[in-house]
């Protein structure tokens, strides 16, 4: 026994910021940002904390699945971090909801939403029965060096949510993980006790070696698509929807290139939203699941790529 989706919910930050508006302050152009990523715009939180965004999108998922707060049994929080240390946004999200249920955050940057999932589907083997909402939330305006031209460009804020119960959509998952500090990292201010004056403290934001990463992700996601349809025993082919993490369009037209698959089986919302990390997977199944693209039996696949260096895909078929 796995899971089924019975809800999905989303939240953007209401302030977007266009490439243009990103020209006001940085050496970079309009036509610079989409030739190399398909970014056009992001949402960024000014008058957002984190916890909003990812509350509007549990309250909006929850209310699409037709169950109540209480009826949680687990929330896990796919994030880099909240607007606290402690308490972990997945607990501040349950006092907000008002649900009485185990809560703790889960970091696999951005492929988090698929870790969770993959936690999520151990939850059910063991327990049976359950209710559980995954809540994906990154705020990366706050992570990146907005004097950094190579970085800031290219990601934005978002929430997306699911609502599982035991079923049996998931056909396969496989998660991996190559430790890596030196291709994308975001290092932690080191605190201050007395011993450590005169380290220097790196700046808390983004660092990425752009290229490196670009590889990484272009071959993650043929050889994540690859071994996970063969797991769920179908073939590329036969998926209805394959929905990529959103980091950069040219990343998802490679990929699509080398496994021989039409870029129109691959979902692509980079244009609007920019690399919204955790949050871009389920942001898209939101939007998809709203507009009604879903029907008994969709196949859909989900491959996600980011910092750890992580992986995370799966094959779902929608109940
Ligand atoms: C970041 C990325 C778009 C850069 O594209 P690229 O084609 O590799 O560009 P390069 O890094 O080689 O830089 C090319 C030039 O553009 C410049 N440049 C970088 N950012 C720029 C910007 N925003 N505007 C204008 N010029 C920029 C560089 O300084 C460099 O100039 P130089 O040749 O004079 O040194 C690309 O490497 C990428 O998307 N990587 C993956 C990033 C990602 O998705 N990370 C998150 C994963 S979860």
């Amino acid at each position: 026994m796995s899971f089924t989706i019975i809800g999905t919910g989303s939240a953007l930050p209401k302030t977007i910021q266009t490439n243009e508006d990103l020209a006001q302050f940085l050496d970079t152009s309009h036509e610079w940002i989409v030739s190399r990523t398909g970014i056009e715009a992001r949402h960024i939180c000014v008058d957002e904390s984190i916890l909003d965004i990812a509350l509007e999108a549990s309250v909006n998922a929850l209310a699409n699945a037709q169950i109540k707060p209480a009826e949680l049994d687990l929330i896990i929080c796919p994030t880099l971090g909240g607007d606290t240390v402690t308490p972990s946004l997945a607990c501040l999200i349950q006092e907000q909801l008002g649900a009485t249920c185990p809560s703790f955050d889960l970091n696999a940057a951005c492929s988090g939403f698929v870790y969770g999932l993959d936690v999520a589907d151990a939850y059910f083997s063991r327990n049976g029965d359950m209710k559980i909402l995954v809540i994906a939330v990154d705020a990366m305006s706050k992570l990146v060096d907005w004097q950094d031209r190579a970085t800031a460009v290219l990601f934005g804020d978002g929430a997306g949510a699911t609502v599982l119960t035991s079923g049996d959509s998931l056909k396969a998952i496989q998660l991996t993980a190559v430790g890596n500090q030196h291709a994308l990292s975001i290092p932690w201010p080191k605190g201050n006790h007395p011993l450590t004056t005169g380290q220097p403290h790196p700046a808390p934001y983004l660092l990425m070696d752009g290229p490196e990463v670009y590889r990484f992700a272009v071959a993650a996601i043929c050889s994540d698509l690859r071994s996970v349809t063969q797991k769920a025993g179908i073939a590329l082919a036969d998926l209805d929807y394959i929905i990529p993490h959103q980091a950069n369009q040219r990343i998802i037209e490679g990929a699509a290139k080398r496994l021989k698959l039409s870029i129109d089986k691959f979902v692509l919302r980079v244009d609007g939203c920019g690399n919204t990390s955790a949050a871009s997977i389920p942001l898209v199944l939101d939007e998809l699941n709203r507009n009604g693209l879903f029907k008994s039996g969709t196949r859909i696949a989900l491959t996600a790529f980011g910092g750890g260096l992580t992986t995370g895909a799966c094959v779902i078929e929608w109940a």
